[in-house]
């Protein structure tokens, strides 16, 4: 029998899901590019199983998962399935690429879950035999979940993933769906599971859990204490509603904190700051300053005590090293004078390789940006990486002006080159960023929705960089732009016209509507 159980009793798995679960979350939709490239820093990082979408749900997930599994290094490379053999089928169709594929398939088993697929638990056992059954036989390597398992009643959760072990589970996931578990009661299930299904010693436990009640961490970390050993998890905890089990979190926390916890895991916590960036900026979710570990303040310590003591003793206020995370320690900004050399480096040190193109076009905002402040940041410098992207946009900002202040509305006038010929246009609105939205929309009409627009300062400082993400939905295709200037309505408009560019071309590649997801995974 296969089985992912690692030699060393101490080692934990690291299943990362933000492309599946994470990308699921409404609005976080990425590109078919950003998930491959998202793919390759996982699996650069250490990431043990990369559950890298749903294969049947559309066909841009087949594609995403398909490539991904081609080009994987080390990670096995997993596919979601409902408990249904077509889903099974073309789940293993888009893993099988991969050196080590594995497919996941999941059933609903709580009373509410039971009553969608209007399954008698009978039915339900008989149709997880089946669907295991057929998932081990085209795959050594398959994982089964129970979903919604914390409010699954104990003694069919027993008899159900006792079925899925005989039928060949090599994995079994017990996930918190809607996030309702506490700590105490993570780690019990867990330990009666394995005291109790016959066959819990060959298998894999893996654990699931959701943020609504801000606990996910602490479950996992409690369910590895009882015996779990797969923690499932996304970056920056990007996931539906209060998303899932943040991955920086559970190893850092397992690695500071070896002393109680004394497990291991194999990322290269190095790369963690790299990867969280890329993924907040593709999915157009920012991470909040406060987040541990990666959020912008996690290492920043403004107070006078807190400094004070830092500069005598590092360890007074800081449990971890920034350098551990992959935060560069102190490094010197770069000024108006710096040269394009330079500018390589910084992003070098970063950990962002850019391609040529990419280059002459961030070196020509830095150049803006430091005639403009003085002090350019490294975040300052990401903040322009985000804002530019590899290859010829349709739409491009050539000017914006806006007059605007109290009593009237705000007029914008426009410049825009659109597919190499110049236009103008004046509009008025209820702000200036409306005023400016309603220029470009006049200047390319399209039905794009707006769902999200958000703006954060990237420095300190009146002269700081404002970054703004903007979201845009057309007949169900998704397309976030992010942008960032020292003028708040300036970095808009760039944003919006990157979205803009995005859906562009997403419709050119793909037609209308041919990426949207057309299945839900709750749906049976
Ligand atoms: O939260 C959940 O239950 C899931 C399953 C599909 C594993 O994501
Ligand atoms: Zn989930």
């Amino acid at each position: 029998m296969t089985t992912d159980i690692p030699a060393d009793q101490s080692r934990v798995l690291i299943f990362d899901t933000t492309l599946r679960d994470g990308e699921q979350s409404p609005g976080a939709t990425m590109t078919h590019d950003e998930k491959l490239e998202i793919a390759e820093l996982l699996d650069d990082m250490g990431v043990d199983i990369i559950e890298a979408g749903f294969p049947i749900a559309s066909e841009g997930d087949f594609r995403a998962v398909s490539e991904i599994a081609q080009r994987s290094k080390q990670s096995v490379i997993c596919g979601l399935a409902r408990a249904q053999l077509p889903d099974i089928d073309r789940c293993m169709e888009a893993v099988k690429h991969a050196a080590q594929p594995r497919i996941h398939t999941f059933i609903g088993t709580s009373p509410l879950h039971r009553a969608i697929p209007n399954l008698t638990m009978d039915e339900m056992a008989d149709r997880i035999h089946e669907t295991v059954s057929h998932a081990r036989n085209i795959c050594d390597n398959v994982q089964w979940s129970p979903m919604d398992a914390t409010r699954t009643e104990w003694d069919y959760l027993c008899r159900v993933i006792e079925i899925a072990i005989k039928a060949g589970a090599t994995t079994i996931n017990i996930p918190d769906t809607v996030g309702y578990t506490a700590p105490r009661e993570s780690a019990d299930l867990i330990r009666r599971l394995i005291e109790t299904v016959p066959g819990a010693d060959d298998i894999v436990f893996a654990t699931h859990c959701h943020n609504d009640l801000g606990m996910a961490t602490a479950n996992s970390l409690a369910a590895v204490e009882a015996g779990a050993r797969q923690i499932e998890c996304t970056i920056n905890g990007l996931g539906e509603r209060a998303g899932n089990t943040a991955l920086e979190e559970v190893v850092m926390a397992m690695r500071v904190r070896n002393d109680i916890m004394p497990f291991s895991t194999q990322i290269d916590t190095k790369k963690i700051m790299h990867i969280s960036r890329r993924v907040s900026t593709v999915s157009g979710f920012q991470v909040q300053p406060n987040k541990a570990i990666v959020g912008k303040n996690a290492f920043a310590h403004e107070s006078g005590i807190h400094q004070d003591g830092m500069l005598k003793n590092a360890e007074t206020f800081e449990i971890m090293r920034p350098e551990d995370v992959g935060l560069a320690g102190t490094s010197l900004p770069l000024g108006k004078h710096s040269g394009r050399a330079a500018l390589r480096a910084k992003l070098k040190e970063l950990g962002t390789e850019v391609g040529d193109n990419q280059l002459k076009d961030i070196f020509v905002r830095f150049k803006d940006l430091a005639d403009r402040k003085k002090e350019v940041y490294d975040d300052d410098i990401l903040a322009l990486v985000s804002a530019t992207t590899e290859g010829g946009d349709a739409i491009s900002l050539v000017n914006l002006r806006v007059v605007c202040g109290t009593g009237g509305p705000a007029e914008a006038q426009i410049e825009l080159e659109i597919d190499g010929t110049d236009s103008t246009a004046t509009c008025e609105g209820d702000g200036p960023v409306d005023a400016a939205f309603k220029a470009i929309r006049e200047l390319h009409p399209n039905k794009a929705q707006l769902q999200l627009y958000q703006v954060n300062a990237v420095t300190e400082g009146t002269d700081a960089q404002a970054t703004v993400s903007v979201r845009l939905e057309e007949d169900g295709m998704i397309a976030t732009g992010q942008s960032a200037d020292t003028d708040t309505v300036v970095a808009s408009a760039l944003a919006y016209i990157q979205a803009l560019n995005r859906l562009v071309v997403r419709r050119a590649k793909v037609g209308p509507g041919a990426d949207k997801r057309e299945i839900s995974y709750k749906e049976l």
